[in-house]
């Protein structure tokens, strides 16, 4: 495995191993793995010649200082991780390297980023499609692979990519949750002993929510889902939404075509999470 800090020396790289016909898969990470890190690597290495990981907190994607400031950064334990998984190439870029001057970059998705994270995190979506855009220069894959957890981000990138027309495909891996159902997250590292006991509510409410759909309208299980997430005094529910996974729109009913997710911000203590699920209704 070998570690690139410069932009050049990755992309030369990068540049000889396309010429002899090999296939990129790239991950961009922000660090602090997990197991949901470690899934999308490994599907990378299955499907492709060459796996690069990406590490970089990028400041642009945080509405909140605290947030940044507190974001788990554990490089050494990571570099373990990949070296295990036997990735490639692992891209660990200073702040200098990715923004050498402010990025004046402005997306608009239209309704994509008007509703939930994008609504609640004022000028995220834009900070993240900077900084994928600018990994994806660099890397140009053949695939690049994303997390369902971050059910809205992927919806973004999708959006992005259509509009840059990069050949790059897009894929999409599955969740993947603690045993007891909390969906992991390199924020859960920040909650303590007693907040990680109280987490699992959320993920317990989403699955209670699959089972009732088909009994309740689509306002009722909102209000339920707000009001047995909340029931928990550590938690406090910042939004539910069932939408339709394109549009990323509200539904009113569950007779609206296309598939629907639910997906909730919680705050627990300062930490802030988020999980989604996929209705099977
Ligand atoms: P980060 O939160 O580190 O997540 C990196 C990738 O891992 C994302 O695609 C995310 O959806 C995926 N992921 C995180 N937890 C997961 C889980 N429990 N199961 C499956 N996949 C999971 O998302 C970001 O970083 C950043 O916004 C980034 C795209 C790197 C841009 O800075």
């Amino acid at each position: 495995m070998e570690v690139f800090e410069g932009i050049v020396a990755l992309k030369n790289k990068l540049e000889e191993l396309k010429k002899v016909g090999k296939t990129i898969g790239f991950v961009p990470t922000m660090g602090a793995l997990h197991e949901g890190h470690c899934s999308l690597v490994r599907r990378s290495k299955n499907e492709t010649d060459v796996t690069v990981v990406s590490i970089f907190v990028n400041p642009t994607q945080f509405n909140d200082k605290n947030d940044l400031k507190n974001y788990p950064r554990t490089f050494e334990k990571d570099s373990k991780m990949l070296m295990d998984l036997n990735v490639d190439y692992v891209f660990f870029p200073t702040e200098k390297e990715m923004y050498p001057e402010e990025s004046t970059d402005v997306w608009d998705f239209g309704m994509l980023d008007k509703v939930m994270e994008g609504a609640h995190r004022p000028g995220h979506f834009n900070g993240v499609a900077i900084i994928v855009k600018k990994l994806f220069d660099i890397v140009m894959p053949h695939k690049a692979y994303f997390g369902l957890k971050d059910f809205q981000q992927l919806a973004i990138i999708k959006e992005m990519l259509c509009r840059l027309q990069y050949p790059i495909e897009i894929v999409e891996c599955a969740i993947v949750r603690e045993i007891d159902g909390l969906a992991m997250s390199s924020r859960n590292a920040l909650l303590t002993v007693d907040e990680r006991k109280h987490a699992v509510t959320i993920s317990k409410v989403l699955f209670q929510a699959n089972s009732d759909a088909k009994s309740l309208s689509v306002k009722d299980l909102e209000n339920n889902v707000f009001d047995l997430i909340n029931k928990d005094e550590l938690l406090s529910v910042e939004y539910f939404q069932i939408v339709n996974s394109l549009s990323l729109q509200p539904i009113n009913s569950w007779e609206e075509p296309n598939i629907k997710v639910g997906c909730v911000a919680v705050k627990i203590g300062k930490v802030r999470l988020i999980d989604n699920i996929v209705f099977s209704v």
